[in-house]
């Protein structure tokens, strides 16, 4: 607060900030975050098979599912009203290009045509990546005209497209790329434009940092890379914070209609700094896998209290200025609000 608000203040003991903290009721009055279920994206994990339900250790209670299992949780979810889901897929077979992403066979619009079909009305968001897909489990391809160990971004950008447009035929209600190639939202808007899918948003992970905090989902997803790291395309958490806003200002000329700051917790600055330059545009942050298994393990021990810390953290996340969180607690929270 600047010194001429605290000015208009009158001071102690006339002011007493205390009073507004006494009664429950007077309490709620003055809130100003509030959890909603509509702000929460629930991400799930979607494997061939029948039957499929498979517990993912370092998750627990998140399980990689095949599409029939899948249909029973989405209608799940749409009862509970919350904001949607966002699917991740993990191919039969992996190879060198991600194949099965780009396939209309493949598990994720196996999986999107399915869950539709059960539950037109809830929104499915589909992650548009291929780390899940390559045998090297890096988000885009290599060029053999290099040779070099480095995700050719170019190249990459034309597969994000097609898998793009094969989520959205599959019927997907918007899509997401996280792979944080340079172009990668023109290139899937193009894409999407050409294919008469131009009413299709796209929620583009803008500003996603390479992070450890995601060690939990390349399980989950069975996307840890071979040999190397990410560093070449996700930002270096010790970049300027400018740099952030960078990379939302690039994907929203390139026709985002979403941006996404991930992780959310160690980056509730730079939710606040992209909030406060573009309120107007709908911002979500990613609690990720590696925020939900440190809580969920030291309540498993009695360390701490998973309802309270879940509220506390997601409404923090809320009040730096996301106004959509995805969260692997997005049943609980439904659960723990009512
Ligand atoms: C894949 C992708 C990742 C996450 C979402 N999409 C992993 C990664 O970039 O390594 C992480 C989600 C989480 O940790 O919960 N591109």
């Amino acid at each position: 607060m600047s010194n001429e608000r605290h000015a208009e203040m009158s001071a102690f003991p006339t002011t007493r900030l205390r009073r507004l903290r006494y009664l429950p009721a007077v309490r709620e009055l003055v809130k100003e975050t509030r959890l909603s279920p509509a702000d929460l994206i629930l991400p799930l994990f979607v494997r061939p098979g029948k039957g499929v339900r498979q517990e993912i250790s370092a998750m627990p209670g998140n399980y990689q599912v095949s599409p029939d299992l899948l249909v029973d949780e989405v209608r799940r979810v749409a009862d509970q009203g919350l904001g949607g889901v966002i699917l991740f897929g993990i191919p039969a077979e992996k190879d060198a290009t991600g194949s099965d992403a780009v396939s209309d066979r493949g598990i994720v619009p196996q999986a999107v045509r399915e869950a539709k079909r059960a539950v037109p009305e809830l929104l499915l968001i589909t992650d548009v990546c291929f780390c899940e897909y390559t045998d090297h489990g890096h988000c885009g391809v290599f060029s053999e005209a290099t040779g070099r160990k480095d995700v050719d971004n170019d190249a990459t950008l034309r597969l994000l497209a097609e898998q793009a447009v094969v989520h959205a035929r599959a019927g997907a209600d918007m899509v997401a790329p996280s792979g944080m190639m340079d172009g990668m939202v023109g290139a899937i808007r193009q894409g999407l434009d050409a294919a008469d899918f131009a009413h299709v948003p796209i929620m583009s992970y803008a500003a996603k940092y390479a992070s450890a905090f995601y060690g939990p989902f390349r399980e989950a997803a069975e996307c840890a890379p071979k040999f190397g790291d990410r560093r070449s395309y996700q930002m270096d958490p010790a970049a300027a914070a400018e740099q952030a806003l960078r990379e939302v200002a690039l994907d929203l000329a390139e026709g985002a209609d979403l941006v996404m700051v991930k992780p959310a917790l160690a980056y509730l600055d730079i939710i606040r700094l992209v909030h406060d330059r573009w309120p107007g545009v709908p911002l979500a942050a990613y609690n990720v896998s590696g925020e939900f298994s440190m809580v969920k393990a030291a309540a498993q021990r009695g360390w701490l209290d998973e309802q309270a810390v879940v509220l506390e953290s997601l409404t923090a996340i809320k009040r730096a200025g996301a106004s959509i969180i995805l969260t692997y607690w997005a049943k609980d929270v439904v659960r723990w609000l009512t």
